[in-house]
């Protein structure tokens, strides 16, 4: 498979993470492009066998439990535009001492949903990456087996 790993970061857990899995994927025969999403505009992200979105949960402007603010300008840029059933997933670092964990996650599920993406596989919402890397790293691989299955 052709992937896009479009991420963005604040404190480089998800471009840790995103890179983590793009290792995984090429190792099971997939060609990967890892990208921070500022650099991607929607078409760009149309030609891939499968799109993987990856944010932070932040705290936005006082807004709690968001996406990184790059990915909400990306959201607000695809505004009608459609993913006609193209494959996606997404996954998303947070931490669980936070009141709303990794609610960017469903923030990026309903943005898929809503453009007519296809989620593969169930979303990903990891606690505490850098805390706990070797067993982030596990749950990222088997979600990785699943994504080829
Ligand atoms: C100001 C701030 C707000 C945060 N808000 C949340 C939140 O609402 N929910 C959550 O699950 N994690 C929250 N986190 C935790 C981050 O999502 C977590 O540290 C994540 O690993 C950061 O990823 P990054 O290194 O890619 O930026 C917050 C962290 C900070 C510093």
């Amino acid at each position: 498979m052709n992937i896009l790993i479009a991420y963005a970061t604040y404190s480089s857990g998800t471009q840790t993470a995103s890179e983590f899995l793009m290792q995984t994927l090429v190792g099971m025969g997939n060609t990967v492009e890892t990208k921070m999403i500022s650099e991607v505009d929607f078409d760009s992200t149309l030609s891939y066998d499968l799109r993987i979105f990856a944010t932070p949960t932040w705290d936005n402007d006082g807004l709690e439990g968001q996406p990184h603010m790059d990915f909400v300008s990306f959201m607000k840029n695809s505004t009608g535009k459609n993913y006609g059933g193209k494959a996606c997933a997404v996954f998303g670092l947070g931490d669980s001492s936070y009141s709303h964990f990794c609610t960017a996650v469903d923030i990026l599920d309903d943005f898929v949903k809503k453009s007519g993406g296809t989620l593969v596989v169930p979303s990903l919402k990891i606690d505490g990456y850098l805390f706990n890397m070797e067993g982030n790293n596990k749950l990222l691989s088997e979600w990785a087996a699943k994504l080829k299955a």
